[in-house]
């Protein structure tokens, strides 16, 4: 039996994992550790919240006492450390949060791991921690780091510090960097919730700068079958790229989301850039591919109708968190 412990359960990664590998398999057993900030939401995992194999503590990846403590009283054997500040907006508004989760936390965790001895450390990173690229060629995971965001940069550092843990102790680590993910459980301030949920409110698109912006984009299903696989089968002391070679312009999946929902194209407002706005992204997979066997299973358009119409039959969940009323839900579940 596997005693995973997984950090940042309750967003959007997270809980898309814990739902899928609960409901797939018998020997793991999760410990779901989440610090409950804005974009963590335990409606996420309703489905799985009287499991046997799973429970869930409200926490920081940056208390040390606390991670001693889950380490030593469920014997962790694995780790996959997906919790973060995530989006680069907030970052460039405010960098020390994401300092303080991103580095100082993945700090913690490697120490203790370091300290307990486990099995394996899976680091959640990203392909924005490579930079941005013109228009041609792709990441690969030789590729230099040079981090543009706050964001980015304080991911980049957390790979530093693993690969650093890897190789002066020991610490099992393997880290995978994946491209844009979208799919059910998106807080919607990431781009495709944002469009779906406007266009279904008749509210304005808002397209940074041009809108001629590239992301490589894959369903969060098929990004965490390649976690799975990373903690079953990766190599230690390795990084995987994983991206399901979908580059779509920003325009594209505006016009896309509007078609798909029958609104009209003059909602889209073009509104001032980014500061420091990556232009292109697109992650070469062939690695994970050749050593792990993985294969994305979805088709962009199929995953993303399916996106669309699971945010038109779950509109209590994204009303809940625009009202902010879901912030409410540990309290009234746990603490009443
Ligand atoms: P998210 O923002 O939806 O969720 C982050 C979760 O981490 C939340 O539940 C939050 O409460 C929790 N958290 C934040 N700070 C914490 C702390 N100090 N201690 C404990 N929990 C804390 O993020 P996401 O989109 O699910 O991303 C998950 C991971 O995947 C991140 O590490 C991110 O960098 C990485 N990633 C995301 C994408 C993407 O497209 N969303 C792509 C590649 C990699
Ligand atoms: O590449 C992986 C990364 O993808 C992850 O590491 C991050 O956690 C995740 O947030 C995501 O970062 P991006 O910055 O690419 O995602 P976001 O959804 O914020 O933006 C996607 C693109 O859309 C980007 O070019 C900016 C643009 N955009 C975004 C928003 C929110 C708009 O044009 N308008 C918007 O309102």
């Amino acid at each position: 039996m596997k005693k995973i412990l997984v950090t940042g359960g309750a967003g959007f990664i997270g809980s898309n994992f814990i739902n899928y590998i609960l409901k797939t398999r018998k020997d793991v057993f999760i410990v779901n550790l989440d610090k409950l900030t804005y974009a963590g939401n335990l409606k996420n995992l309703t489905g799985v919240e009287n499991h046997p194999n799973y429970t869930f503590i409200k926490g920081d990846i940056v208390n040390d006492e606390l991670v001693r403590y889950i380490f030593q009283k469920y014997r962790i054997t694995h780790v996959i450390n997906f919790a973060a500040e995530s989006h680069v907006d907030r970052s460039i508004l405010g960098s020390e949060i994401f300092f303080r989760t991103n580095v100082l936390g993945t700090n913690i965790l490697l120490e203790t791991a370091k300290y307990f001895g486990i099995e394996k450390f899976v680091q959640i990173s990203t392909d924005e921690v490579y930079g941005s690229l013109g228009p041609e060629g792709q990441f690969e995971e030789t590729t230099p780091l040079q981090p543009n965001s706050p964001y980015a940069a304080s991911k980049a550092a957390a790979d530093m510090m693993a690969l650093a843990f890897h190789h002066t102790y020991g610490v099992p680590v393997v880290i995978t960097r994946c491209s844009n993910n979208y799919g059910q459980y998106q807080f919607p301030e990431k781009l495709i919730p944002l469009l779906i949920i406007n266009s279904l409110n008749d509210q304005k698109l808002p397209v940074y700068g041009d809108g001629l912006y590239v992301r490589d984009w894959i369903y969060v299903i098929d990004h965490n079958k390649a976690v799975e696989l990373v903690l079953d089968e990766g190599k230690i002391g390795e990084v995987y790229n994983v991206g399901a070679n979908t580059e779509k312009r920003n325009i594209e999946i505006v016009k896309l989301v509007l078609k798909q929902l029958g609104k009209s194209e003059e909602l889209i407002e073009f509104v001032k850039d980014r500061p420091g706005h990556d232009r292109r992204y697109a992650i070469n997979s062939k690695k994970i591919k050749k050593q792990l066997g993985w294969e994305p299973d979805y088709s962009f358009e199929n995953a993303m109708r399916d996106t669309i119409n699971w945010y038109i039959k779950n509109e209590k969940w994204w009303k809940e968190i625009i009202s902010g009323e879901y912030i409410n839900y540990y309290k009234l579940q746990y603490q009443a």
